[in-house]
Parts: structure tokens; sequence; C-alpha cells
């Protein structure tokens, strides 16, 4: 795979489910080894865009490219790990441990997860290691936090070995005092596995110095760079962004750009 090669390329993307254009004009692209923030507010079109990117939903106008290739001919799945925004609401009666639920993201591969290769096995205890549950591995996923459940569902999708893991408000369900760590597990993935994330969140504020770069999305991309950009961007754009939600974009190492809340 060619690093230099951005992961993601995204060229005057459009989408509408019904007559109004949900995405307008999108131009994007996520360097390898980004650690990416997308902002917005309620129906602004974060989880559209996350699925045009997964292939789960059909691109009407523009382009999409996943490392490299026209999303449309895209076959290397395995790539891309996804956490869906729901994934905080499963079913916490559903009786199966830690291991069997990370087990099964390698089902696609191996059909049956009763039959994984020691191998298999191996990539089973690392991708809960990598998230800090090892110690809960054979504990029934209905026994968990809300927080730790997240992050089982994190470990399953790292068991097959993604280069992209793309997550969609993983930290709903964790409260304050947790969302400092479960952003410092990301960053460590990031850094450590060299994993390209992208994240859509509303708390930026929290991970503004954990990101490498930040999108903020209402139907057009408003603004897209890196932190240091953000942070100008923060001090002269965000209100008019966010309106009354701008709130959630300062931030206790900002506190010195509160003049923003004109
Ligand atoms: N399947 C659908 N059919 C019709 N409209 C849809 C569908 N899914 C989403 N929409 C609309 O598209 C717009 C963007 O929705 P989307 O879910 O992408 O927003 P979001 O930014 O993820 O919001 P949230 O922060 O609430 O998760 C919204 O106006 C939504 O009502
Ligand atoms: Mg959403």
């Amino acid at each position: 795979m060619n690093t230099d090669q951005p992961i993601i390329q995204i060229h005057d993307l459009y989408y509408r489910y019904e007559k109004e254009n949900v995405l307008e004009d999108i131009n994007l692209s996520i360097p390898s080894g980004a650690f990416l923030a997308v902002v917005g507010p309620n129906g602004s079109g974060k989880s559209t865009l996350l699925k045009l990117i997964l292939g789960l939903l059909k691109v009407q106008t523009g382009e999409i490219k996943v490392f490299g290739e026209d999303i449309n001919r895209f076959k290397e799945r395995h790539l891309i790990g996804f956490v869906s925004q729901k994934a905080n609401s499963f079913n916490t009666g559903f009786p199966a441990t830690v291991y069997e639920v990370v087990a099964s993201g390698l089902t696609k591969k191996v059909g049956l997860f009763k039959f994984l290769t020691s191998g298999d096995k191996q990539k089973v205890f690392e991708a809960i290691e990598s998230v800090g549950l090892t110690k809960f591995i054979n504990r029934n996923i209905g026994d968990l936090s809300g927080g730790q459940q997240q992050r089982v569902f994190i470990a399953r999708a790292l068991v097959s070995d993604p280069r992209l893991l793309i997550l969609d408000e993983p930290t709903v369900g964790v409260d304050a005092q947790h969302v400092q760590s479960f952003y410092e597990m990301l960053e460590q993935l990031n850094k450590d596995l060299g994993i390209t994330l992208l994240l859509v969140t509303h708390d930026i504020g929290t991970i503004s110095n954990k990101v490498t770069h930040v999108a903020c999305l209402n139907k057009h991309l408003y603004f897209h760079g890196n932190s240091h950009e953000f942070e100008h961007f923060q001090e002269h754009g965000v209100s008019e962004f966010y309106g009354y939600d701008v709130n959630l974009l300062t931030h206790e190492h900002h506190h010195h750009h509160e003049g923003v809340k004109r």
C-alpha cells in the first residue's frame, strides 16, 4: 500500500435522500495516519457522509476514492473498520462474552468463529488488549458498562486489522469522567498501531488536542484542516457555524477563546 496516498479522497460530492440535498459540494482528503474529527450539529449529514465512505449508500454525484480506488470498485472491505452510532444501544441481554463478540468480527473471513485458527485467536486477544479490556475477556457483554461495551465494539472492528477505523459518535453513553481515557485509547490506536481514524463527535472541546485534523460539516464543509488551522477557525468562524451550539466547542485549554461567543 502506498502510504503517501490519501486514505480517502472526496471530490464534488452531493447527496440527497429525497428532493433536498443533505450534502453539497464536499471536497475532503484524509491523509494516511490522520486522526480526523468530523463535527456538526444534528442532521448536518455526518452519518450520511460516513455511510457513503463505507459504501452503505451509493454515490449519486461526485466521487469518493478509498485507498486510491473508486468506491464503486473497492473490494478490500476488511481495510475499513466501523463502529456505528447505534452500537451502544446493543441489546445487553445478549448472551455472549467479550471474547465471542470480538471474535465475531472475524466471521466474515472464517465463517463460524468456532473454527478460529490460533492466529485468529491471537488477533482477538490483541484487539481486546488494545482497548484495555483483557481482564474482562470472559465476562458477558451485558455485564459491562456502556463505555466498556463501546470498547468491545471497537475491538470487534479492530480484529480484522483495518487501516482505517470509522467511529460514529462513540462516546454516547460514556460518562464525562471516562471520555478522556476513551480518547486516549483512540489516540494510542492512531499513534501506536498507525490506524487512520475518522471520528464523528460532539466532544470537539475534549478532543481538539488529540486529533490531527478537524472537519466542520453542516451540509457544506465549512472548514477542514489540521488542528492549528482549526484553532484559527475557532477564533474566527465558529460561532456562525454552530450558532447557539458554540459552547460545545469551548475547551478547558481554550478559556481565552471565550470571546468568540459574540
Ligand atoms: N434514510 C433517510 N431517508 C431520508 N432522510 C434521511 C435518511 N437518513 C438521514 N436523513 C436526513 O438526512 C439529514 C442528515 O442526516 P444524518 O443522519 O447524516 O445527520 P447527522 O449529522 O449524522 O445527525 P446526528 O448528529 O443527529 O447523528 C437529516 O436531515 C436526516 O433527517
Ligand atoms: Mg449521525
